[in-house]
Parts: structure tokens; sequence; C-alpha cells
């Protein structure tokens, strides 16, 4: 079955790791129809939007979006993000990052990990409603029935479908009691449901529990779900674990549309150089495989990624002396 994917590649290192995407997806042969729009800063110097009506329509008309990275210029008033845009526009309420160990060493590098973080994306303290008081300011936290409920759904359904046996719901409804204690409530409804139909186990954390236990013992962790705030800083503290930035990837879900893309940014500092790391955005590329259905291909595209990565083909930034050129080669190498 053929599968219509967009790709938006944005600005800096954007381009420059999507393009090896692109060419590994080419090589490997499978039937994908690509088309390009327009995202960014360039875009905006372009066309003065950042992300035009254009974009954002290809985007909900694809099967997924492989998307590079953005520059966000500091300067412009009303200046709105590409990323977040799309992810409010086609109501992409899933943040999934898979944190899988992949054989890097240094760091705070650990060996054996193969968890998911599911973060809600669209409410929590994300919804932009900040009030101004001159002494004081106050931020809105928004917390609904319905996006839990889909939310912890959705990390159940992970679960499921990749054999996982447990899901850690994580909140701090004891000093939240209102949000927080709505999220845990129509959560624990729903493990309920999958536990009695599928055995799949509910864990509870508080969130300042999870982040010491993360790094204690991650290896007892299977499907993590929790709220917008809690989940950007929780998948970032895990990423950690298991390579850093250079290595973390994230797919934004929802009924209308599935947009893929590294956790790092433009990288301004190196863009041009030849040398970017694609490792986060080929993984990235993994997960838009296992989005659209094509799991033989996504296993054998991270097969050949952990390869390159344990033979030592590794770029600056994960100490190693490869280019980004050289990455590609030795991927290709190992399909
Ligand atoms: N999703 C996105 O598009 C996104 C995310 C974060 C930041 N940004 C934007 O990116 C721009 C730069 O932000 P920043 O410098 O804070 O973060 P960054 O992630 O772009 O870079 C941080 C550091 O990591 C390095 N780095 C990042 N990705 C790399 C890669 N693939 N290979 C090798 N080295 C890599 C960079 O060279 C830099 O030293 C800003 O305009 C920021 O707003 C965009």
């Amino acid at each position: 079955m053929s599968h219509n994917i967009l790709i938006l590649k944005g600005d800096g290192i954007g381009p420059e790791v999507v393009d090896v995407a692109v060419a590994i997806l080419q090589h490997m042969g499978l039937d994908l129809n690509f088309s390009e729009a327009k995202a960014g800063y360039a875009c905006f110097q372009e066309v003065g939007d950042p992300i035009p009506q254009t974009t954002i329509d290809a985007a909900r008309a694809a099967d997924a979006t492989i998307f590079g990275a953005v520059t966000t210029p500091p300067d412009i008033p009303n200046y709105r993000s590409a990323v977040v845009t799309l992810r409010r526009e086609l109501d992409l309420y899933a943040n999934l990052r898979p944190v899988h160990s992949l054989g890097l060493t240094g760091g705070h590098y650990r060996e054996g990990l193969d968890f998911y973080v599911v973060r809600e994306n669209t409410e929590g303290l994300y919804i932009g409603q900040e009030e101004d008081f001159g002494d004081y300011a106050v931020a809105k936290r928004l917390i609904t029935k319905k996006g839990s409920e889909r939310i912890v759904r959705y990390a159940y359904e992970l679960a499921r479908h990749t054999g996982k046996r447990k899901v850690t719901v994580v909140h701090k409804a004891n000093i939240l009691r209102l949000t927080d204690g709505l999220f845990r409530r129509t959560a624990l409804a729903v493990a309920k449901e999958y536990d009695e139909q599928y055995g799949i186990e509910v864990q509870e954390l508080l969130v300042d529990t999870m982040a010491m236990r993360l790094i204690k013992d991650p290896q007892n962790f299977e499907v993590i779900v929790t709220t917008n705030l809690f989940g950007d800083i929780l998948s970032d503290e895990a990423a950690e674990l298991v390579g850093g930035l250079g290595v973390a990837a994230s797919g934004n879900i929802g009924e209308h549309g599935a947009i893929f893309e590294p956790v790092h940014g433009s990288a301004p500092d190196i863009a041009g150089k030849g040398v970017a790391n694609p490792f986060a955005t080929l993984l990235a590329t993994v997960m838009m495989l296992q989005h659209i259905g094509e799991n033989a291909a996504a296993q054998r595209l991270q097969s050949a990624v952990a390869a390159t990565i344990r033979q030592g083909v590794l770029t600056p930034d994960l100490g190693g002396t490869a280019n980004t050129a050289r990455v590609k080669e030795q991927i290709i190498s190992n399909l």
C-alpha cells in the first residue's frame, strides 16, 4: 500500500538531516510518495508566514510528516512557532518519545532501556493563558476529562501493540487536587478497563518520585503517561539516559495527522558544515514507519542505525569523527 509522506525540512541543519532520511527511505525501496512544503524562518522571510495554510493543509492530508527543525527568531513580535502551530491546528494530542538504548557510551548512558514516555500535547500549562498583574502573574492549567482519557488510552494502546505489560501514570494530584485529580481519576478508570481486558498493570507515581526513579531504576518502566509540562521535563530527562539530544526523536500524533521530528533544533552553529548528526531524524523516521504500519522496514532501519552506532561511526557531537555523508553511507551499507 502506498503512503503519502510530507517533508518539512525547515532551517539550519533541518534540510541536511532530513535529506539523509529521504535518501535512505528511497534506497529502501518502499512505496512512499514524497511531497515537500515550507515551514520555518526561511519560509517567513520568503512568504511572510513561518507556517502557511498550504503547509498545514498538506500535513493534514499526508499519512505522516517528517519535520527537520526550524529557527525561531527571538525578536519578531507575535511570531508563531511552526511546530507548535501544527500541533494545535492538527490536534496532535499525543507526544511520543521512545527511550531505547542503542549502544552509545559515556555521559549518563544506560544499557538495556526500552520504554516510552507519552506526553499529553495540547493542554496543561501550554495553553498560553497567562496574565500579568504587575507584582504577580498567573498561568492557567487546563486539564479536561476528554484530553486525559484520550492520552491515557493512547498509552495503553501503545502498551498493547508493543507487548508492554505496565503503564505508569504520573501526576501531582496530592497538590493539584482539581486538575491532576481529574487526570488521575480518568487515568485510573481507563487503567481498570485495560487491566480487566488485557492484564496490563497500572502503576501510579507522583512526578517528583518519577524524576528520581528515572535515574535510580529506569529499567523498571515500560510506558509512562503524563500531562504536558511533566511530560516535557521527564522525556528530556529520560533522553539523557540513552544518549541525549543527538539520538532523541519524537512523534506528535493525532486523529488528523502525525509529525515525526528530531528533538534538537536547527543548530545554526554547525549548519552548512556537513557534520550534522542525522541519527535523531532517522529514529524519528523509524517512528514514522511504525506509524504507517511498515513495521518490517522500521525494524530494518532501527537495526541499521543501532549497528552504525555500535560500529562507532559517529558524528562529532557524539564523540566521533564521521561527517553526515559518512554516517549515511554506513547506515545504507548496514541496511
Ligand atoms: N523543534 C524545533 O524545530 C526546535 C527545537 C529546539 C530549538 N529550536 C530552534 O533552533 C535554534 C537553535 O536552538 P538551540 O541552539 O538552543 O538548540 P539546538 O538543538 O539547535 O542546538 C543545541 C546544541 O546542540 C548541537 N546540535 C543540535 N542538533 C545537532 C545535530 N543533529 N548534530 C550535531 N549537533 C547538534 C548544536 O550544534 C548546538 O551546539 C533556535 O532558533 C531554537 O528556537 C527548534
